[in-house]
């Protein structure tokens, strides 16, 4: 079940941000409202995200397993298959599993909160 409903939300947001239309509109998507920066910073740190990806602002995080995170709020794609608006990078952080199966990046654990602070802090890269 739950996988068919991010496929629905891929199909979706894809059709929508890639619309020239909505080029004007998909950076207020990317604000996550209630999320905490400074937090999802902490946790970022804590969780050990640099082990796998350069991230900015994030002591040690050097890491080149996965994508570099520099202008991640700026990108229109998150793993080559969701469009790039918070609903949807709050998804890939709670499940990353569950978006693209057997990718390399684990489910980390992240509750719905948690996983909109890290969103918050994530979308400061720019
Ligand atoms: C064991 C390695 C590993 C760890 C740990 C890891 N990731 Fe990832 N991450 C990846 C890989 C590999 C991808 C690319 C997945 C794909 O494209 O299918 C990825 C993709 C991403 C993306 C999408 C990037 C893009 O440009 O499309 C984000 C955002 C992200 N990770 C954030 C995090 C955060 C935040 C954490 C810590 C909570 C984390 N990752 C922990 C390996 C990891």
């Amino acid at each position: 079940m739950r996988r068919l409903n991010v496929s629905a939300i891929i199909a979706a947001s894809l059709i929508g941000s890639l619309a020239p239309s909505h080029h004007a509109s998909s950076q207020s998507e990317r604000s996550v409202s209630g999320g905490n920066p400074s937090h999802g910073a902490a946790l970022v740190e804590q969780l050990g995200c640099g082990g796998c990806h350069t991230i900015p602002g994030i002591r040690g995080a050097r890491g080149l397993v996965g994508p570099p995170l520099d202008n991640i709020a700026d990108r229109m794609i998150i793993a080559g298959v969701l469009a790039n608006t918070a609903d949807n990078m709050v998804a890939w952080l709670r499940a990353p599993q569950s978006v693209v199966a057997g990718n390399a990046m684990p489910n980390m654990g992240l509750d719905g909160k948690d996983a909109r602070d890290v969103a918050a802090y994530l979308y400061t890269l720019r």
